[in-house]
């Protein structure tokens, strides 16, 4: 499967999902690659972060740029089982080259900061897309939700997103935690460093559901 994280707005949580989601796929045995098509190199640079700690499940990770993601994407498909493809900062010609054969789109989306026009952009980017690949699917996920019960700044955006012809909701709603930004930092997914954050553990067992479901 090829699991595309992407969007139009910078900074809402894509390398985080991405890098998280390889690592439990490897983690669970899968045949994973991480391709990172972002210019500033985040993923691959986690990746180099983790070859270097002992103990953890090898995420290889290649990077792609330009116009032949769509091509190179396809051929990496074909010799791994499931291919994660963390997209640059914005709207670019890797994300729409990487919508072409994608089989899954997840945009994060920042509750609060819950942008309709970025996402109406999205909206219409999906659908171009789906004429020339009619089985790309894309979803949203909440991202940095606040973690204060009383804020329910999740739930309000999820009915904005219903508004959305081409997207749906992934039913997976990510809290702030300070668990995400320490694991990152050391090449790991949340549940690979010492003393996990359950609740975050929880959150990404919930994002690998929503993508890989049983299989
Ligand atoms: N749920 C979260 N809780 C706390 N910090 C988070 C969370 N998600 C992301 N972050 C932090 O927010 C920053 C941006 O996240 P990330 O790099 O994953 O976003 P991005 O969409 O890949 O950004 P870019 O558009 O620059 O590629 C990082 O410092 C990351 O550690
Ligand atoms: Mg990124």
């Amino acid at each position: 499967m090829i699991v595309l994280v992407g969007g139009e707005k910078g900074g809402t949580g894509k390398t985080t999902l991405a890098t998280n989601l390889a690592a439990m796929r490897a983690g669970a045995g899968g045949d994973v690659l991480l391709v990172d098509t972002d210019r500033q190199g985040s993923a691959s640079f986690w990746g180099a972060v983790r070859d270097e700690e002992d103990g953890l499940a090898p995420v290889p990770c290649v990077q792609v740029f330009g116009k032949g993601v769509s091509r190179q994407v396809t051929d990496l498909a074909g010799r791994y089982s499931d291919v994660v493809v963390d997209a640059g900062g914005r709207d670019s010609v890797e994300l729409r080259s990487a919508m072409v054969v994608a089989d899954r789109l997840f945009v994060p989306v920042q509750a609060s900061q819950f942008d309709v026009w970025t996402l109406e952009q999205v909206d219409g980017l999906v659908e171009q897309v789906q004429a020339i690949n009619p089985s790309l699917r894309a979803s949203v996920v909440f991202n940095r939700a606040s973690t204060h019960p009383r804020v329910r700044e999740a739930e309000e955006a999820e009915a904005l997103v219903a508004e959305f012809e081409h997207l749906d909701l992934a039913g997976v709603v990510v809290r702030d935690r300070i668990a995400y930004r320490r694991a990152a930092s050391e090449g790991r997914g949340v549940a690979e460093v010492p003393e996990p954050d359950a609740k975050a553990v929880s959150e990404m067992e919930q994002w690998y559901g929503a993508v890989f479901g049983g299989a």
